[in-house]
């Protein structure tokens, strides 16, 4: 039998070993797809802390949860390891690990090139290898497989590789691993059929494309698109700051358009782990075929002003009580880069409590998700906590900033205990004298 009989028969009967390197947001929950399809999984991670929750059966995702790891851990079906030399049982493996961006915002894929070079000191033929991180249209045949095939095995015909993008949105409870259509690029039709087969034993709809290259681009465009959207939308939000018009009764009436519109909402900018940056894979990569990509670099200019656009908004806010910002009391609420999930990472709520405490404001913060921030983790530099939501921390606030809509806040108590308050959410849906909104007529005094 060929290799690539053997490894779909193992796949089909639930045989093969399966591993998942990596095991955050998104390695995770994949992990326990594969489980729940009866595969024995094992995933691997360098952090010691996430091995050791997962080995006791105890989740550490907010979407995933710990009964789900726990009856696999018991099962025996799902374990974890900081050991890459696990790497050399597997059938097949995901890699899940990060992509981020250097100051420069240039690809990080330091992360991606020494995942793969510890599977690459155990590579065995018959293996499949997909790539699950966001990266730029060509990651895996220009970085991955030369790595792979330094071993002396051929992808295609030793071993098989390809590329599947992660689309997974925390907090959604709609739309999870399972039933969210996975996208699928094979260096060869072998290893396209071979990862399609592999998700579709656990994920509802698997949808084949013709190389990893389309697939790496897929994620890109959907990511982009996300972005440029959001940026036209925030650049019209300061338009109608400057005409005195609600960009959210606009947005709105414009949904109501059955074909050809869809909303995008302003906010106070980008955040989490992808959209903020993975366009800039693509930005940086057209850049060696003498390409710019213009919508990309405006979106980032407007969406990376959005946070200066909501001090000015606070400056303005506190100018009416005639104080300034230096000094005074703001009370933000939520720091997470959107709502009810507690995520923090790249999250625009920390780029304003930055620049307000540079301005000299005092500032504190409620996030009922995310109970303290490290400070080596945000360009304010200090670490802080939660303070709990109470009416006296409400009005003893010179401002009150709303930059994450958590759907348990009490907006209309928040209104009602608050002396001035930004928010930049349209959490306040009625007009008062003291509520200053993003994109939206200055409040009648
Ligand atoms: N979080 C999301 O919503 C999301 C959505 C779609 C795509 N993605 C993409 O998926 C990839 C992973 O993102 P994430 O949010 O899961 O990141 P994460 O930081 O939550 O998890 C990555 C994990 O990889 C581990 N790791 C790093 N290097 C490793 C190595 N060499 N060997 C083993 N483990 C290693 C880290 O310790 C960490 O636990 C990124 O490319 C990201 O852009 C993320």
């Amino acid at each position: 039998m060929s290799h690539a009989s053997t490894l779909l028969e193992k796949i089909s009967n639930r045989t093969a070993k399966v591993g998942v390197v990596g095991l955050g947001y998104v390695g995770l929950p994949l992990a326990v797809e594969f489980g729940q399809a009866g595969f024995r999984v094992t995933g691997i991670d360098l952090d010691a802390r996430k091995v050791a929750q997962l080995n006791r059966g105890e989740s550490y995702i907010q979407d995933v949860p710990t009964s789900a790891v726990a009856a696999l851990v018991q099962a025996g079906t799902l374990s974890a390891t900081t050991d890459p030399g696990a790497v050399r049982d597997f059938d097949t493996i995901n890699i899940c690990v990060p992509t981020p961006l250097r100051k420069t915002k240039d690809p990080d894929l330091s992360f991606v090139v020494s995942a793969v070079e510890a599977i690459a000191g155990h590579l065995h033929p018959g293996m499949l290898v997909i790539l699950e991180s966001t990266t730029y249209p060509g990651t895996t045949e220009e970085v991955v497989q030369p790595i792979l095939e330094k071993t002396g095995l051929k992808a295609g015909v030793d071993f098989f590789l390809a590329f599947s993008p992660e689309r997974v949105d925390p907090g959604n409870e709609k739309w999870t691993t399972k039933n969210v259509p996975k996208v699928v690029g094979g260096l060869t039709p072998d290893c396209t059929r071979l990862a399609g087969a592999l998700y579709r034993s656990s994920i509802d709809t698997v949808v084949e494309v013709s190389s990893p290259k389309v697939a790496e681009m897929v994620k890109l465009l959907e990511n982009t698109f996300r972005a440029v959207n959001i940026g036209m939308v925030n650049e019209l939000a300061l338009m109608c700051d400057r005409l005195g018009i609600s960009v959210w009764e606009v947005v709105d009436a414009a949904a109501t358009k059955p074909f050809g519109f869809m909303p995008f909402y302003p906010g106070p900018g980008l955040g989490g782990h992808c959209i903020p940056i993975d366009p800039f894979y693509l930005s940086w990569k057209v850049k060696e075929v003498g390409f710019e990509a213009r919508f990309i670099e405006l979106a980032g200019q407007v969406n990376g002003a959005m946070p200066h656009h909501v001090v000015d908004k606070i400056t303005d806010a506190l100018n009416t009580q005639s104080k300034a910002v230096n000094g005074a009391n703001i009370f933000v609420l939520g720091v997470a880069y959107k709502r009810d999930i507690d995520d923090v990472r790249e999250s625009p709520a920390l780029d304003v409590m930055a620049l307000l405490l540079k301005k000299g404001a005092r500032v504190t913060y409620h996030d009922p998700f995310a109970p303290a921030i490290d400070g080596g983790h945000w360009a304010g530099g200090i670490d802080m906590a939660s303070v709990p939501l109470t009416a006296e921390a409400l009005s003893a606030a010179d401002c009150v900033v709303i930059l994450t809509d958590h759907r348990q806040f009490d907006v209309a108590d928040i209104v009602k205990r608050s002396r001035l308050i930004v928010d930049t959410r349209n959490s306040v849906k009625t007009d008062h004298p003291h509520v200053f909104k993003l994109g939206a007529p200055v409040p009648i005094q």
